[in-house]
């Protein structure tokens, strides 16, 4: 079949993680029969240098005329001195309101290679861990009104959401929820928040669709600790946009490295937006130090949940695996005994393991 992607490689590691996907999906078209066919396109930090707005129409457009986005990351030291609305980390925002997609899947699951990379000890995750963290990725603080007030010293941001917007994401998590452990956790501040308060309501409201669905509810204080205290416990969460943020980043950390953890951006349509959660490290830029893989995980989301390819998608998701078992690392993930190599050798790894 004939397949058309955006890739964004943005900044930072950007371009050297995209590079590693692509050729994992390139490997993938040819053992399977695909074509994929790329657009390049600029966003974040390198399209401000290139034309000076952080979005421009041209990438919009044809990330919305295409089958599945695929984003490396965006952002820099070297553009932190501009004003909010001009920052790299404005196209993503941009972006994902653009193509609407309110639903960020972030699947939190450690390797067993990986156990003695999580800084957690061995018998807290000795179970394994497999969490999917559902953050709504369209409204919220990350959208809602701010400004500056020069009278009183001050700023502000809000928390606003509608019933709509909080009914459509908390489907996304029950419809996730049956399809793995039938356990869902609402995380919110209600104890203290009006829009928690209405989460918890709407969240009841759609419950009654998923009557097999158990309901958990847990404040977001509360859920940082659960999570380092006894991760296991849980299986989908869902939760608002900047409690998501958070949160996800810490579950991260207990898999051993944030590299390795990939995401799946959702809405309406078919196309997604896929990326890896980490950031765009520009220490580490073009020194062939980073970890592919999260991306390379994050083309096995897009092909599962975009392109209806679960076959393939499966097959990178064993190759990793395989890779993992074969005791390659990179610096990030790596422990005594095993080899390290750089970026380009584990998507190489990665690519030479993929087998129809
Ligand atoms: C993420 C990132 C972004 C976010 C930043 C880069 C805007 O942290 O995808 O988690 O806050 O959503
Ligand atoms: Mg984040």
């Amino acid at each position: 079949m004939d397949f058309k992607i955006a890739i964004i490689p943005g900044d930072g590691i950007g371009p050297d993680i995209v590079s590693q996907a692509v050729n994992v999906l390139n490997k993938v078209g040819s053992l399977y029969n695909h074509n994929f066919n790329y657009s390049y396109v600029l966003a974040g930090g390198a399209a401000i240098d290139a034309t000076g707005k952080p979005l421009p129409q041209k990438t919009i457009d044809i990330c919305l005329a295409s089958d599945s986005v695929l984003l490396g990351a965006v952002g820099g030291a070297k553009w932190d001195v501009l004003p909010g609305e001009l920052r790299p980390e404005k196209a993503l925002l941009g972006l994902r309101k653009e193509m609407g997609v309110f639903a960020n899947l972030r699947p939190v699951s450690i390797f067993p290679q990986l156990i003695d990379a999580s800084p957690l000890k061995r018998e807290i995750i000795s179970n394994g861990l497999d969490i999917l963290i559902v953050r709504e990725l369209t409204g919220g603080i990350y959208f809602g009104e701010r400004g500056i007030l020069p009278e009183i010293d001050g700023a502000f941001d809000t928390e606003m959401y509608t019933r709509a917007e909080i009914d459509r994401v908390c489907r996304v998590g029950f419809e996730s929820a049956m399809k793995r452990g039938k356990k869902l956790h609402l995380v919110d501040k209600a104890n203290v928040l009006e829009s928690s308060r209405l989460w918890r309501k709407v969240f009841v409201d759609v419950a009654k669709d998923y009557p097999e669905v158990q309901l958990e509810y847990m404040y977001v204080d509360n859920a940082a600790m659960q999570l380092i205290k006894n991760p296991s416990q849980f299986d989908v969460i869902v939760t608002s946009n900047l409690f998501g943020d958070i949160l996800s980043d810490e579950a991260s950390q207990i898999t051993g490295s944030i590299g390795m953890l990939p995401s799946a951006s959702l809405g309406d349509s078919k196309c997604g937006l896929y990326e890896p959660i980490h950031g765009s490290a520009p220490d580490i830029a073009g020194k062939d130090l980073a970890n592919p893989l999260a991306t390379i995980l994050s083309v096995a989301l897009m092909l599962r949940y975009s392109l209806n390819l679960e076959k393939e998608a499966s097959a990178i998701e064993t190759t990793v695996n395989t890779v993992l078992d074969k005791g390659y690392r990179t610096g990030d993930i790596m422990s005594n005994g095993c080899t390290k190599v750089g970026t380009a050798k584990m998507g190489e790894l990665v690519i030479a393991e993929l087998i129809f």
